[in-house]
């Protein structure tokens, strides 16, 4: 079995500092004390409308993180010329619209193949690891394979949200993914949503390498402090595991 690794989404520590406009709390400090808490990396989504993390905020992260740093970013010019500036260990290129209030889906990466591949090759060629955020769907990951991402990212957002019979559909979808994705020599990761209720059927899976969680660790954060927060994910992702 892989060793499943832990890369915390911090992004929501900046929602709350912005929702002042100041410097406190401040998402660096956060990635740092997920770091003493056992995470193995960093996740950061750049948006293009910066209503959480900032330009300055990715570069402050790159310099006072020793764990491999995540950058989530929508395929744009702008993006790609941060990306290759900043020189993350792995960029994971999301889907993004100005009005959505989450990442709702993933890539559609079947119909944007022509589209995504020069940014996909750009970053490789920079050295950085390319994981495409895409739903559970083999299409996807045979075209991300077509591609030459060195990741898939699943979408485990329906899975998360379903309930009874529904959930269990949806983790099925999820299982057969991680299947053809390893087969096709994919890494596989999953993320979006995740809870202490529901990692561990995902984190059962035994092809899958990495979770990415961000919003149920910020949001337990308030009432029992990040550190144990995520002690406590780890925790239940061990056992499942
Ligand atoms: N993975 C990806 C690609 C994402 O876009 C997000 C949300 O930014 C996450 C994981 C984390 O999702 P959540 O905040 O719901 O845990």
């Amino acid at each position: 079995m892989h060793p499943l690794r832990l890369g915390v989404n911090i992004d929501h520590v900046a929602t709350i500092r912005n929702a002042r406009g100041g410097a406190h709390p401040d998402p660096v400090r956060a990635a740092l004390i997920a770091a003493e808490a056992g995470a193995d990396g960093i996740t950061a989504h750049l948006r293009e409308d910066r209503r959480h993390i900032s330009d300055a905020d990715i570069f402050r992260l790159k310099a006072a993180i020793a764990l491999p740093l995540n950058l989530e970013m929508a395929a744009t010019p702008e993006m790609l010329a941060i990306a290759l500036k900043t020189r993350p260990n792995a960029c994971c290129i999301v889907p993004e619209k100005r009005q959505e209030i989450t990442t709702e889906g993933g890539l559609d990466v079947v119909r944007d193949r022509a589209y995504l591949k020069p940014y996909v090759e750009e970053l490789l060629a920079a050295g950085i690891r390319v994981s495409l955020f895409i739903d559970p769907e083999s299409a996807q990951i045979e075209t991300s394979k077509a591609l030459n991402a060195t990741i898939v990212e699943l979408h485990t957002g329906m899975y998360c949200h379903a309930t009874g019979q529904g959930q269990l559909k949806e983790l099925k979808r999820i299982q057969a993914a991680s299947t053809l994705s390893e087969k096709l020599g994919l890494e596989c990761h999953a993320g979006h949503g995740i809870s202490y209720d529901t990692v561990g059927p995902i984190a059962a899976i035994p092809e899958i390498v990495e979770l990415n969680i961000g919003h149920f660790l910020i949001g337990e954060a308030i009432f029992t402090g990040l550190a144990p927060a995520i002690a406590e994910m780890r925790r239940r992702m061990d056992a499942a595991r």
